[in-house]
């Protein structure tokens, strides 16, 4: 036991030279346990002190606490070293290079080929003194047919045309139920259109069981074929091109007297109806038009169902329009079927962004 203290004095060297090799702080702490852990042979010794013969416990105690005492700070000294070299590299691995190119741009979205038409429709017809209103889906066939003077065997009523939900209750087919819940709201004078979804059981590459329909009414007093002419004339010619011209040809609806078609001049052939190369223009199969709406006089049937809100047949009269917001578009831009609107097949919409 005499040469204890120059144990202790080995395994201080061979502790101190493995602490200033220690490269990291994980391998500090394997030495840390390993040298002044419980098990190490120093704290063994200090442990068993009061075993030694009496002359030895003072010589040996002081010994191993030096030691201790170096160690510890040994230690203490070497940590706070590999934490500053671990700080330099995480800021040296960190650096970014500014040099280096971006992320690509983040392709933006836009609005769907229906909405932007759809917008630029309200704009027009808002520059023209109309306000924007809108109305249920869900529909009384009271609305979308009986007030609108369709008579009882009306074939729109069919079970094939029509979803309905119950007897009294459908998807509406059209937007014309506005027309008379507008004029129960509001007296005369009334300058409105109703954009909106509508459903038909009906699907082929013009026709899908939802589009989407641009409703327009005007009532007041003195108003007359002429309105609707003009109103028509100014759209056509802001949604198509200043060179449009329209044309209004006889129809039937159940609630317009009179009725009528209405044509733009075809803008794929300046209203030619032959293309440059003298071949037939597609667009308007060589006629040189294009039907784009239904129309007419609001038949005096249907003020009948609105008098009491001031709608006298006898004082005002007015006109009606209703158009498709889809069909527009794909006059518009040359979209060949209906149904490229709703699949929604990202390539065909992004050839829309505006
Ligand atoms: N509601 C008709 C349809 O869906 C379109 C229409 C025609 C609306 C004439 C009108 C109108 O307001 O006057 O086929």
């Amino acid at each position: 036991m005499a040469d204890v203290p120059a144990r202790l004095e080995g395994i201080r060297a061979e502790a101190e030279a493995a602490i200033a090799n220690a490269g990291t702080a994980a391998e500090l702490e394997e030495l840390r346990v390993l040298y002044t852990g419980r098990r190490a042979e120093l704290t063994q010794t200090l442990r068993s002190i009061g075993e030694l013969a009496p002359d030895q416990r003072g010589p040996v105690g002081k010994a191993a606490n030096v030691v201790k005492q170096a160690l510890e700070a040994k230690l203490a000294k070497r940590s706070e070293a590999l934490e500053g070299y671990e700080l330099e590299r995480g800021l040296a691995e960190d650096t970014v290079d500014v040099t280096l190119p971006g992320d690509p741009p983040r392709p933006a979205g836009h609005l769907h080929l229906v909405t932007q038409t759809r917008r630029e429709m309200e704009d027009i017809f808002v520059g023209l003194g109309f306000k924007v209103v809108e109305g249920p889906e869900v529909e009384f066939d009271y609305y979308n047919f009986t007030a609108l003077n369709h008579p009882p065997d009306h074939p729109a009523r069919m079970l094939q045309d029509t979803f309905y939900l119950s007897e009294e209750v459908l998807l509406r087919t059209h937007t014309s139920p506005m027309q008379v819940r507008s004029m129960e709201a509001q007296e005369p004078p009334i300058y409105i259109v109703v954009p909106g979804r509508v459903y038909r059981r009906d699907s082929d590459a013009t026709h899908t069981p939802m589009f989407h329909q641009l409703e327009g009414l005007a009532i007041d007093e003195d108003i007359t074929l002429a309105d609707l002419r003009g109103v028509l004339l100014s759209f056509a010619r802001a949604m198509f091109g200043p060179e449009r011209e329209v044309r209004l040809r006889s129809g039937y609806f159940p609630f317009t007297e009179p009725s009528v078609e209405v044509d733009v001049s075809c803008f794929a052939c300046e209203a030619r109806g032959y293309l440059a190369d003298g071949s037939r223009c597609g667009l308007c199969k060589g006629t040189a038009w294009i039907e784009i709406l239904g129309a007419g006089m609001v038949d005096p049937n249907v003020l009948g169902f609105v008098t009491d809100s001031g709608y006298d047949p006898e004082r005002v009269q007015g006109f009606a329009f209703g158009m498709g917001i889809d069909r527009i578009a794909m006059l518009k831009h040359g979209v060949p079927d209906l149904r490229l609107m709703f699949e929604n097949d990202i390539r065909f919409l992004e050839q829309f962004g505006s």
